[in-house]
């Protein structure tokens, strides 16, 4: 994938981000009401001076070098990014209407007047400087002053806090006694997830001891809490799980070292794992249910 370095183009008239941060807790300490025009997350700031980082070309390709676009674009990790589209002239580009469904996918990982709780921030910051303890994609920001991050920061800090409904909770019960049946079914054609899945870092569906069939319940809170990290709880599409096995005309990944189960986004078991993600407890459909109508 060709990459372009994006300059911005005007300087921005950027407020002092602590100053905004100090008046912003301070309204809503005092309670003021007086904010009645509460500022946003600016979009076209997004687009000028932040979006153009997930392209900027450093010289290099895997964790720490590669453009954070090349493990970003549609692939379900929660900063799911649009594909990037070329000119005739090989130059890569989004369009207005992509930029704007990358907005919405990257405002829902920062925190409004919060910089150091958001989690785009947090993420490629190396941990001494406040990073997160993990990133698959490896550490950019060696530290907060680096002039991507202060632009990151900036525009983060610039908006109002505002309040947010908690994710929801996943249903346990739910994993345990369904979710987990869809990673034993085997549809025709295909392997089950636990022939690949049963062990590693990627270990959602451990290896069940002889003598059983299913997991015990403390077997199952383990493959709970691996599965967690590819659940991105109230976001069926930027949780791995549903999009690594989902075809990639409909959505999924471009690469899964493992079939496509589902065909659709419209497929019931799609629908019911979907609705689990959002917090619900639907009925189960798995496999062969799903295709004869659950009962
Ligand atoms: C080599 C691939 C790769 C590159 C390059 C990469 N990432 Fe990632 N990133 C991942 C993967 C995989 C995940 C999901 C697993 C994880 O959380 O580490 C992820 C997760 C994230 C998340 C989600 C955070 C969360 O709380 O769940 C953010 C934000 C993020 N990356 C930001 C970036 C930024 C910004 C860049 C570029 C400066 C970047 N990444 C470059 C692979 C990459
Ligand atoms: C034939 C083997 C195979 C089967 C069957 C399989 N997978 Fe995978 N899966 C892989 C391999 C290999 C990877 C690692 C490479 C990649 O990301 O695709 C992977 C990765 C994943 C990931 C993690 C992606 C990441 O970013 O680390 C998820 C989630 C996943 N598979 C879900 C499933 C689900 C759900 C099923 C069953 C419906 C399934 N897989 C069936 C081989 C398989």
């Amino acid at each position: 994938m060709s990459c372009v370095r994006r300059p911005s183009r005007r300087p921005l008239g950027v407020p002092r981000p602590s100053t905004v941060l100090a008046l912003a807790l301070l309204a809503s300490v005092s309670g003021t009401s007086g904010v009645a025009g509460q500022e946003p997350l600016s979009f076209e700031r997004y687009r000028e001076a932040i979006e153009p980082i997930f392209l900027v070309d450093r010289g290099g390709w895997g964790p720490g070098r590669a453009p954070c676009v090349t493990c970003h674009a549609e692939q379900g990790t929660p900063l799911r990014l649009q594909r990037l589209r070329e000119t005739a002239g090989g130059e890569v580009y989004w369009s207005e209407e992509d930029s704007r469904r990358n907005f919405e996918v990257v405002s829902r990982l920062v925190t409004p007047g919060d910089p150091d709780r958001s989690r785009l921030l947090r993420k490629a910051l190396v941990v001494p400087e406040g990073g997160a303890a993990l990133h698959v994609g490896g550490k950019f920001f060696e530290s907060k002053s680096d002039p991507e991050w202060q632009a990151m920061a900036d525009w983060v800090a610039a908006a109002d806090p505002v309040e947010r409904p908690a994710p929801p909770r996943l249903d346990f019960d739910f994993f345990r006694d369904c979710v987990q049946r869809m990673y034993v079914d085997k549809r025709p054609g295909d392997v089950e997830c636990i022939h690949c899945h049963e062990t590693g870092v990627r270990g959602f569906a451990r290896h069940i001891p002889d003598g059983r069939d299913f997991w015990n319940q403390e077997e199952s809170r383990g493959n709970f809490a691996i599965t967690r990290r590819y659940v991105e709880p109230g976001e069926p599409m930027m949780s791995r799980l549903l999009t690594h096995p989902l075809a990639p005309a409909a959505g999924g990944d471009y690469f899964h070292g493992g079939p496509r189960r589902w065909d659709s986004t419209d497929d019931p078991e799609w629908q019911m794992l979907a609705a689990w993600v959002r917090g619900e407890t639907p009925e189960c459909v798995v496999g062969a249910e799903a295709d004869a109508g659950s009962g």
